[in-house]
């Protein structure tokens, strides 16, 4: 059965999206079978990011009001065999229940090893429709006040789903930033955050993530700690200190 994972972040534009697709790729890449589930409705791009934009012909609102089996609404990638795509719904958001969406996805766990969920923005109904689908989660952080704070309220959000595990990316890292303590460093997030640390993300060039960057090492690190090859120096994912 996949384990299934929601990419969350509360503030948008941090990074879900991208971590969600290249953690995939980095999956994919060391043989598991993964799908990237988006159900970030309306505002839907991880296809754009996987490279597999209008390849889909159902989405997950198809397969949740019965216009299709969910595994005729997956789509296989090209370049990775083992990794797929579950799209979101294109319209514009309405309501569809979380039990509805689970039932979908839980269809298809057996299929893969992982199931990674790109969450919305917010903390509203989308949110809890992609949480309520998971059993583990990675936080998605970038080192700035704002984005922390709504990082902070997503992590005791976090805590009524009871995951078995919680895992902090911080993304946009400048490590010569850090160094000069001009922003915090991921260590000193995780801590303030009180969530293990499992990606280190650096801020790159535009250009790089006009599609997946299959070739980062940061990436393929962080898939490493997420299938627990990276030891525990890496900081798997744990629970959430109290
Ligand atoms: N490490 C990085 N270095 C440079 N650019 C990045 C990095 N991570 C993400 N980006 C860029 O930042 C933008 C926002 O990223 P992304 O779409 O993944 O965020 P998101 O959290 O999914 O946003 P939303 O809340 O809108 O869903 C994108 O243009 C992406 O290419
Ligand atoms: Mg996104």
């Amino acid at each position: 059965m996949a384990r299934k994972i929601v990419v969350t972040s509360g503030k948008g534009g941090v990074g879900k999206t991208t971590v969600c697709c290249n953690l995939a790729v980095q999956l994919a890449r060391r043989g598991e079978r993964v799908a990237v589930c988006d159900l970030d409705f309306g505002l839907n791009n991880a296809d754009v990011v996987l490279g597999l934009e209008d390849l889909a012909v159902y989405d997950v609102v198809d397969a949740v009001e019965g216009r299709c089996r969910a595994r005729q609404a997956l789509v296989r990638h090209p370049r990775y065999p083992t990794l797929y795509a579950l799209s979101s719904n294109k319209i514009a958001e309405r309501y569809v229940s979380p039990q509805a969406v689970r039932l979908v996805l839980d269809s298809i766990a057996p299929q893969f090893d992982y199931m990674l969920i790109d969450c919305p923005a917010g903390i509203e109904d989308g949110f809890h429709r992609a949480a309520s689908c998971a059993d583990e989660a990675l936080l998605v952080t970038t080192p700035h006040i704002s984005a922390m704070r709504d990082a902070d309220r997503v992590a005791g959000l976090l805590q009524s789903y009871r995951f078995g595990r919680v895992g902090l990316v911080v993304n946009l890292v400048r490590r010569d930033m850090a160094r000069r303590g001009d922003i915090l460093r991921p260590e000193e997030l995780a801590a303030a955050l009180r969530l293990p640390l499992v990606g280190v993300i650096p801020e790159e060039d535009k250009f790089f993530f006009d599609n997946v960057a299959e070739r980062s090492r940061a990436f393929r690190l962080l898939a490493e700690a997420c299938a627990g090859a990276g030891g525990e120096r890496r900081g798997l994912f744990g629970r959430r200190k109290r």
